[in-house]
């Protein structure tokens, strides 16, 4: 009998086995395969995702009747919103949010400019409800909050002459540029609209790397800033963990020309096709720690009890919110090099677009704000190794600090429900 027991043990890992990198490949080409729909017509499918919602609604229906956008979000807790437009120098226009507490005549201290990380709309500063969300923990402060966008998410998604609908040359766009334009336009609006001189800066992920590139393209930018708050700062990319992340990204740095060949320019829309069904999902508080919760941990790492119920609801109905084909292609790239540096185009591109065979490296030594990082020691996408490359890079470090919590992952820093004791009581006193 013990050969046979064996046996069946070896064939049910086998199985296992097999059937672990099945899903695995699974959940990788539904997510490129949403991302392909989500910009073409995802009509096709329509009576499928129904049969599996158990619903005859129409599935754009589903979507558009949980999302709120940042100024109505904010508005359910008692906070007011204004909304700007900025426009770049190249002509993308965005609209920016300034949001205060109600009650609170005049604001304290320098405007706060909060920038989220990739695929991120504003919204990302309020997921995590009114007493973890950043944007509602400073506005209680009464300080002066204003909430960026980056071109291509959803409230990004406008250009002066081009079409995002039509023309693939909107979609032309990586943190490379969003840092040498969107940024600077964004801070001098806010400048000029509040008429001060600087105004402080908490970038997440993403929001770093822009930042970074910025202060290393622009020169005076960075004098702008009296203070720069780094959570999990995304620059270089490195040692990145999350085999998921790099599964999806590598394969859009590999797929690129296909993809654009076959008019995938835009990537994980919000309001895409598949959003209204995952938002169903994600609605009944069970199912949506156990499903929605473990896919979030599937791309970062695990946290168990960090982010509430609710949490994972709103972030279902808004996120993705948006990129291009191109940003993801670049953070492929990224994954493979030992630097913060821009887009490789190959060698002779690269001496057209730069001069030089390789691509420039960004100067992180120009990022002369003062600077303080907080990063989580379970950030799978951030790795801590990457967090002390750059950290040693910084002329003007006042702190790199990880979060005391151990299990602290990436989308910890704006999701969790811990945010208040444990990020922003440690960075407030700076700003
Ligand atoms: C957000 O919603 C409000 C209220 O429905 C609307 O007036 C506003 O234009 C929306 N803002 C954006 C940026 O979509
Ligand atoms: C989420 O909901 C489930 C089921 O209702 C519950 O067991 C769980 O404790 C909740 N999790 C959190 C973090 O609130
Ligand atoms: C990087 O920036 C610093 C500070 O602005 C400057 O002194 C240095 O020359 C720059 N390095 C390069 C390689 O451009």
């Amino acid at each position: 009998m013990q050969p046979l027991l064996i046996n069946s043990r070896v064939r049910a890992i086998y199985i296992l086995f097999i059937a672990g990198i099945m899903a695995f490949r699974t959940i990788v080409t539904i997510l490129l395969l949403s991302i392909a729909i989500s910009t073409g017509n995802g009509a096709i499918l329509e009576p499928l995702v129904n049969l599996l919602l158990n619903t005859d609604k129409p599935v754009s229906d589903l979507h558009k009747s949980r999302v709120l956008n940042f100024t109505e979000l904010s508005g359910l807790h008692g906070f007011t919103t204004e909304e700007h437009t900025v426009t770049t120098d190249d002509g993308y226009v965005i609209t920016i949010f300034r949001m205060r507490r109600g009650d609170c005549d005049e604001c304290t201290g320098r405007p706060v400019l909060l920038m989220q990380g990739l695929y991120q709309g504003p919204e990302a500063w309020l997921d995590a409800g009114p007493d973890a969300g950043l944007a509602y923990l400073l506005a209680n402060e009464c300080r002066d909050v204003w909430v960026g966008s980056q071109r291509g998410t959803v409230h990004a998604r406008k250009h002066v002459n081009l079409d995002p609908d039509r023309d693939a040359e909107f979609w032309q766009f990586s943190v490379d540029e969003i840092g040498f334009y969107d940024i600077p336009a964004t801070i001098d609006y806010i400048l000029k609209c509040t008429e001060t001189e600087k105004l402080n800066y908490v970038g997440f992920s993403q929001g770093v790397g822009t930042f970074v590139v910025m202060c290393s393209e622009r020169p005076g930018y960075c004098d702008k800033v009296n203070m720069f708050i780094a959570l999990a700062p995304a620059t270089r990319l490195y040692k990145t963990k999350s085999v998921m992340f790099r599964a999806v990204f590598e394969s859009f740095y590999a797929l690129e020309e296909t993809l654009s060949s076959a008019g995938v320019n835009e990537v994980f829309a919000r309001g895409g096709f598949l959003q209204g069904p995952l938002a169903q999902m994600c609605e009944s508080p069970a199912k949506a720690q156990a499903l929605c919760g473990s896919a979030y941990g599937l791309i970062d790492s695990f946290h168990a009890g960090s982010v509430t119920n609710e949490t994972v609801r709103l972030i279902a109905s808004h996120f993705p919110a948006g990129t291009s084909a191109h940003n993801l292609a670049r953070y492929g790239q990224g994954l493979l090099t030992e630097n913060f540096q821009k887009f490789d185009y190959g060698k002779d591109k690269n001496v057209a677009m730069y001069g030089t065979e390789q691509p420039p490296v960004y100067n992180v030594s120009a990022v002369t704000a003062p600077c303080a990082i907080f990063y989580g020691l379970n950030d799978h996408i951030v790795d801590p190794v990457d967090v002390f490359w750059f950290r040693d890079r910084l002329p003007n470090l006042k702190e790199a600090t990880p979060i005391a919590v151990p299990q602290w992952n990436h989308f910890d820093m704006i999701h969790s429900k811990d945010i208040k004791p444990v990020v922003f009581d440690k960075f407030f006193h700076y700003i």
